[in-house]
């Protein structure tokens, strides 16, 4: 059954243009992000982190640092842990009633498995005091052998045994016997999360109380976790996050720093700040682990996909087990017979990898789509025309339809929006109009992104002032999560949104979902729907039990609430009376709705149906080759990610996620020293991200069909589709412009000399 068939039609609020209602504050700086806290006798923390790469610590000397100025401690292994009483740590891999981002606590024992890991923390009276102490503290280790070893199918990979992901016929006999084949490997770099606000804690102890102010894109699981660890009830714990300055996933889950900073303010009694710095968020707070990936792709003559064969590896560390996942969208973006999808694991000194933008599908999709364009080639066919021949309603992977898949009409709308049919597919034959010596390359490839809700619950108030308040303990990663907030509330009630207030980013609020996996939206609309509809059932019960009230003694179901006003349903709005003066005439100060909703996972409707996002990305880029200069000039992106409820800060999501592309696709790697095991390039002078004179001109289009499946507003997500796509997409067109297949990320201008000394 198609279910793309609106099922509820929202007022004109929803898919507004409507600016983020957060702006100001922080436009005008008065937004408190985490390490905005401080507190009367706050205590500044900084840690000592190992400067070897694997081994053990043979001693920790802090006789020095301790008699430093302002030096109130120094906590190491040997001493938090030694006759501590509740211990201080109980973390222990699986006991969580959250998940964490790393799992073994935070000083846990004397091993060093990645430079730059934690082996002490100091405290001190100022920051500089502990900084200078943090530099005094004299560590002694035994070194071990290390890898941070960029070749990820050596021997170690035996270590780790193959995973077979998604499989369905026979790939060997379906590739030997196929007329036209691609069999090709490509990598992508670890890549580094660099949000504009790096990872802090400021931990203030109340016995028996923790508050901590984190930057986290889920407060709810940060105090489920922070609980475990620390020991104490989760009703004990409270996490607060107002506002982020983004977290690209690498704020999803607590990192040691945060449980460091908890014992630390709870050891010494008194408030206690820590941040990571620049540099430590290139060792500490996660990554996006390197792959590569061998994709062996076969089809028939006329281009029909017969065998699709996906083998990855990717870099973890040696005390957690993350799967990148790069086969997220291979088993159902395109039909074939033959499929399978394997991977494995191999271990580096390095630290723990974490989820990044689309995490698996981002660099998974690099390595199909790159394949796909080499298979258009092969075949001497569009590429754009190879994905149409390919397209499917259904998920072949679970024997499913999709609940809302418009992929073909995302490759239409693009090439037509990009002038797609004015391409020359000769290599190096298109020219900038106006620029002879510049080449034109054009490329594209396909996206995708899984589609999810979760459970939620959310309150409403309709207060007796004439405004609302919604509240829930999710937060705003900076996506527009408040604004959408008070556009369901503004749709449902017609309060302006000026009139509504949004509260987030508070573990004390009824639990609401993390910000990840571009689920928010669709987990809290149902929720909030819920909440204020219940809101306005008591304004309305209120007024047919109010004395003197205009509506006293009618039944409700006979009452409607429109427009801020309740009124007789068959009559119009206007006639009505404000929400306010039936509270106020009542002696309540609110009409209070409590709302709640089941994820899609306990929804029988939604297990018959495979639920994704999908696009299309076009790039053109221009090649100077007599100064060997590239550029990606201009990018078309086409969504299909649900209906949309904000045009504007959806848009954001979409071009913010194209200029991140453009910096995977010729700028981010994250490098480990081969001799020691250190990051690099861990500052942003020489770890490069796009920025705006690297930024293409960017046309964002959105299809906007609304997936009945993610519930009433269908509503998919778009914090992490604008990125599929874009880095092969960009590949693509640097193959068309120079010839020249670069089939490891990031595409560097060394690779492209030869294609600039023979032009
Ligand atoms: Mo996203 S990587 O789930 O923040």
């Amino acid at each position: 059954m198609p279910t793309d068939t609106p099922v509820f039609t929202p007022t004109a609020i929803i898919g507004s243009e409507l600016n983020r209602i957060d702006g100001p504050l922080k436009t005008t700086g008065a937004a408190q992000y985490a390490a905005d806290f401080h507190f009367p006798g706050m205590v500044h923390g900084v840690p000592v982190t190992s400067t070897v790469a694997a081994g053990t610590i043979r001693s920790i000397d802090a006789a020095k640092a301790e008699k430093m100025p302002g030096v109130l401690a120094v906590l190491h292994h040997d001493n938090l842990y030694a006759g501590a009483t509740p211990p201080l740590f109980r973390m222990a891999p699986g006991g969580h009633g959250g998940r964490t981002s790393e799992a073994r606590p935070p000083l846990e024992d004397t091993t060093i498995r990645y430079w730059g890991q934690y082996v002490a923390l100091v405290l001190a009276e100022t920051y500089e005091q502990a900084l200078a102490a943090a530099e005094a503290v004299q560590v002694a280790y035994d070194p071990a052998p290390f890898s941070v070893s960029t070749k990820l199918d050596d021997a170690q990979t035996a270590e780790l045994p193959l995973h077979t992901e998604s499989k369905r016929g026979d790939v060997e006999a379906a590739f030997a016997s196929a007329p036209v084949k691609v069999d090709q490997t490509y990598t992508t770099p670890a890549e580094t999360h660099n949000p504009m606000e790096m990872h802090a804690t400021v931990a203030v102890w109340n016995a028996p109380r923790f508050t901590l102010y984190e930057t986290s894109q889920g407060v709810v699981n940060h105090q489920h976790v922070m609980a475990e660890t620390l020991g104490v009830p989760r009703e004990n714990i409270q996490i607060i996050t107002r506002f982020l300055g983004s977290g690209f996933g690498g704020k999803l889950f607590p990192w040691p720093h945060s449980a460091l900073a908890a014992a630390a303010a709870r050891q010494l009694n008194r408030p206690v700040k820590l941040s990571v710095n620049r540099k430590q968020m290139f060792q500490n707070v996660g990554h996006r682990p390197r792959t590569q990936q061998h994709m062996k792709l076969a089809a028939t003559l006329d281009g029909k996909l017969v065998s699709l064969h996906q083998d990855y590896r990717n870099h973890t560390n040696f005390g957690d087990d993350i799967r990148e996942n790069c086969g997220e969208a291979t088993p159902f973006l395109y039909s074939t017979p033959n499929l399978l999808v394997t991977s494995a694991l191999v271990r580096r000194n390095v630290g723990t990898p974490t989820p990044m933008r689309g995490p698996g599908a981002v660099p998974g999709l690099f390595a199909l789509e790159s394949a796909m364009d080499e298979l258009a080639v092969a075949l001497k066919m569009d590429p754009v025309a190879l994905r149409l021949k390919n397209d499917t309603l259904t998920d072949e992977s679970q024997n499913k339809p999709f609940s809302s898949r418009h992929y073909k009409e995302c490759l239409e709308v693009g090439a037509e929006k990009f002038g797609w049919a004015k391409r020359q597919a000769a290599i190096g034959s298109m020219r900038k109009p106006g620029d002879d010596e510049v080449i034109l390359g054009w490329g594209m490839a396909g996206a995708s992104w899984g589609a999810f809700r979760g459970a939620c619950q959310a309150s409403v108030a309709l207060l007796n002032d004439g405004t609302a308040r919604v509240s829930c303990g999710t937060q705003d990663v900076g996506t527009g999560t408040y604004t959408v907030f008070a556009q369901v509330v503004s749709d449902r009630t017609g309060i302006p949104v000026e009139r509504i207030r949004v509260v987030l980013g508070d573990s004390s609020l009824v639990p609401g979902p993390t910000s990840g996996g571009s689920t928010a939206t669709a987990t809290v609309l149902p929720a909030i729907a819920d909440a204020t509809d219940n809101a306005t059932k008591t304004a309305i019960a209120t007024a047919a039990s109010t004395p003197g009230s205009a509506f006293h003694g009618k039944p409700a179901d006979s009452l409607a609430f429109t427009e801020g006003r309740i009124h007789v349903k068959t009559q119009p709005a206007a006639t009505g009376v404000p929400f306010e003066e039936i509270l106020k005439q009542a002696q309540v100060q609110a009409a209070n709705g409590e709302g709640n909703s089941a994820g899609i996972g306990s929804d029988p409707k939604a297990r018959n149906f495979s639920t994704h996002s999908f696009g299309a990305q076009f790039v053109e880029v221009e090649w100077d080759p007599g100064i060997a200069r590239l550029r990606v000039s201009r990018v078309v992106s086409v969504i299909d990610g649900g209906r949309i409820i904000n045009a504007k800060t959806a848009a954001n999501q979409i071009l913010g996620a194209v200029v991140m592309g453009v910096g995977m696709g010729l700028l981010e790697e994250t490098l480990y020293m081969p001799q020691t095991g250190q990051p690099l390039n861990s500052n942003f002078a020489d770890y490069m991200v796009a920025t705006n004179p690297d930024s293409p001109r960017i046309d964002v289009h959105f299809l906007d069909y609304p997936d009945p499946i993610l519930g009433e507003y269908g509503a998919r997500g778009i914090g992490e589709i604008g990125l599929a796509g874009v880095a092969p997409a960009i590949a693509s067109a640097v193959y068309h412009a120079t010839g020249i297949r670069v089939r490891n990320l990031p595409i560097r201008i060394e690779d492209l000399l030869s294609a600039s000394l023979t032009a």
